[in-house]
């Protein structure tokens, strides 16, 4: 069992859309897949098609008050499982700080499930800030994945969160962190994207996936209806950047990917 942290502190980069997306096409490819939901804001729950509801979040199992895995619902879909946000998410930032040992709760909360390994992957769908939510996160998962939108001014926050992981390895706090990869967002053929996506891979290299995500507005209508990509449009562009993006994951994590559809 693998935990991923999808993890930016900025907003608006495709965190969620990534989440929810790539979590639909890895069960879909039929590895059992639980999202958990760390955003107060609930968007991965919604995009799901629930609503948030009193009591069923991440946030008890943080506060030692209940085990994670009685919070985890089914969705619609077949290999595809839910820890639902809600907003007593935004209270253990603050319980937390007000405590101590507030980086290792949610690490402590998937020990279990570690032990049990019902799923293939749990993925998780990070805050935007580098708040306490996101450095749980962090010291909970094996590896992040940083979604980036092609723009200039996404590579000092790509810096910023790679100094962090670092951080996080030397200070012990996540020794094995490792970075899965950078994901490249909202794409659209232009000079500037190509340029963006050009200066990173100097950088970066091979770190990047070869899948890039465009901007479509299917992309952006789905979560509204309650659906993933591949529901909502299945035949669609989006659909087919998300399931390739589900495939390069599956080969770098050394897992052959057996579907029908192949
Ligand atoms: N590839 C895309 N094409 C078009 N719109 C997108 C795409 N990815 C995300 N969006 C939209 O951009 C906004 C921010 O995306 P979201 O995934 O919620 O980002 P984050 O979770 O990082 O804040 C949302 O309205 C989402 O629907
Ligand atoms: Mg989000």
């Amino acid at each position: 069992m693998k935990v991923i942290a999808v993890a930016n502190q900025k907003g608006g980069v495709g965190k969620t859309t990534t989440s929810l997306n790539l979590s639909a096409c890895l069960a879909e490819l039929g590895q059992r897949t639980l999202l958990i939901d760390l955003d107060p804001q609930a968007n991965a729950t919604s995009g799901l098609g629930i609503e948030p509801v009193d009591e069923i979040s991440a946030s008890t199992p943080m506060m030692g008050e209940a085990a994670l895995a009685e919070m985890v619902i089914p969705t619609r879909f077949p290999n595809l499982w839910l820890v639902p946000a809600n907003l007593d998410l935004a209270g253990v930032e603050v319980e937390a700080i007000r405590s101590g040992d507030h980086l290792t709760r949610l690490r402590d909360a998937l020990t279990g499930m570690r032990a049990d390994a019902p799923f293939d992957f749990i993925i998780l769908d990070c805050p935007p800030s580098l708040g306490v939510l996101m450095t749980n996160a962090l010291c909970a998962a094996d590896e992040i994945l940083i979604p980036l939108q092609c723009e200039y001014y996404s590579m000092e926050g790509l810096a910023k969160i790679v100094g962090v992981c670092e951080q996080l390895r030397q200070s012990g706090a996540n020794p094995a962190l490792q970075l899965c990869g950078i994901l490249m967002t909202m794409y659209m053929r232009t000079n500037h994207s190509n340029a963006v996506i050009g200066e990173i891979q100097k950088h970066y290299g091979d770190i990047i996936f070869k899948t890039v995500i465009p901007r479509t507005i299917r992309l952006a209508e789905a979560p509204s209806h309650g659906q993933p990509i591949i529901q909502y449009e299945p035949g669609g562009l989006g659909s087919a950047a998300y399931r390739a993006l589900a495939k390069e994951f599956l080969a770098r994590e050394g897992v052959k990917a057996v579907t029908m559809a192949d």
